[in-house]
């Protein structure tokens, strides 16, 4: 593996993404700058601490989206960002103030900080589907060309329409911003992200896509036609598009398209002792999935490695060793998810 010496700054490091991507990128030789709200807290950043290579690559910074100017320290004198840091409660009682604004005003502020420092190469930006396929019909196929329908978001107000909002304002008002002064600026799209994990709590992605077994039916809509990538293709991608010179523009990640039916067969043959059931409200067998193109991001000559049963039994496994599902019998929902309602 070649030795980077680069210093990097990822935001969100203490989450699904965020920590999983900086294990790879120490990995890798970088220099990680994680940004987290609370460094100090142990519970949210001793599984950073814990990686290899840590000790002698890896600092903690204390940022918040919510506040101007509060990643400039972290950004001064690196090479690239990968910008992960998202606020993801979808049951927020204040949208507008709690999700909305820090997500459109924290890209502003990073990219601002890039700019006085002058030395970021290029900015990766974790955007997300929800810019993307958020409409009324779904269409067969979707790719980099397409964007969320904002009035229908607004008006349909569905489970984590404040989310899909704030990434879709987000994503443009960055590409606004990178084409004004000229910021090397690639946004990578990942669909629903399912696998292992390193973080203490239950990422906000399988609280979605284990709802079959926790029976969480809010997040059904969501997988009705889902999209999928494994957490450790994705952060490859991360770093391969950051490494990739000719890389540029919007990338979709996504490996496997599926309806909630064919995720209902995987877990019913792989873990019958969760019950989950097989017919779901307004969903027959005759329901086509709908495709996310990742043809650019394989064609640029990214390879997915991982298949949509080991997204979900690697996923599984971990939620079950780190006790947020049981392991025999269906109880339901389990403690931790009260937390992290999403
Ligand atoms: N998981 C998916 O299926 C999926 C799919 C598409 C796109 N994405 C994108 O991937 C990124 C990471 O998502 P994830 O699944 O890793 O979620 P996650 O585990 O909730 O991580 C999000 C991180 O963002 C940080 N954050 C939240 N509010 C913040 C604020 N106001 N200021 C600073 N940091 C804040 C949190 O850091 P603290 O620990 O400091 O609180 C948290 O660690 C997001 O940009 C999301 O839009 C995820």
């Amino acid at each position: 593996m070649v030795a980077r010496r680069e210093t990097v700054c990822v935001t969100g490091a203490s989450g699904f993404i965020g920590s999983w991507l900086v294990m790879r990128l120490l990995e890798r030789g970088y220099f990680v700058r994680a940004t987290v709200r609370e460094p100090g807290n142990l519970k949210k950043v001793q599984h950073l601490l814990d990686l290899p290579n840590a000790k002698t690559q890896l600092t903690l910074w204390k940022a918040d989206l919510s506040d101007e100017g509060s990643y400039d320290d972290a950004v001064n004198g690196c090479d690239g960002i990968f910008h992960v840091a998202t606020p993801m409660d979808f049951e927020s009682k204040d949208p507008e103030n709690e999700v909305i604004k820090p997500t459109v005003n924290g890209v502003l502020g990073i990219m601002k900080a890039c700019v006085k420092t002058k030395t970021v190469r290029r900015v990766i930006f974790t955007s997300s589907a929800g810019t993307i396929n958020v409409e009324e019909h779904q269409k067969n196929v979707y790719d980099e060309q397409n964007w969320s329908d904002l009035e229908f978001i607004i008006s349909k107000k569905m489970t984590g329409w404040m989310y899909f909002l704030s990434k879709t304002l987000a994503e443009k008002a960055a590409w606004d911003y990178a084409k004004e002064n000229g910021i090397d600026f690639i946004s990578i799209i990942p669909t629903l992200v399912i696998g292992p994990f390193i973080t203490t709590s239950m990422p906000p992605s399988l609280i979605t896509g284990l709802s079959p077994i926790t029976r969480n039916e809010a997040h059904y809509s969501i997988i009705r036609q889902g999209q999928y990538v494994h957490l450790d293709d994705l952060c490859n991608a991360h770093i391969f598009l950051y490494e990739q010179a000719a890389a540029k523009g919007r990338y979709v990640c996504s490996s496997h398209d599926a309806t909630i039916l064919t995720i209902s067969k995987i877990l019913r043959q792989k873990y019958p002792e969760y019950n989950v059931p097989s017919t779901f409200e307004g969903v027959d067998e005759n329901l086509k999935s709908v495709v996310f193109s990742s043809r650019k991001l394989i064609e640029m000559g990214f390879n997915f490695k991982y298949s949509l049963e080991d997204m979900y039994v690697e996923s599984i496994e971990t939620c079950r060793r780190k006790g947020f599902l049981p392991v025999s019998e269906n109880k339901g929902p389990t403690s931790d998810d009260s937390e992290h309602k999403t």
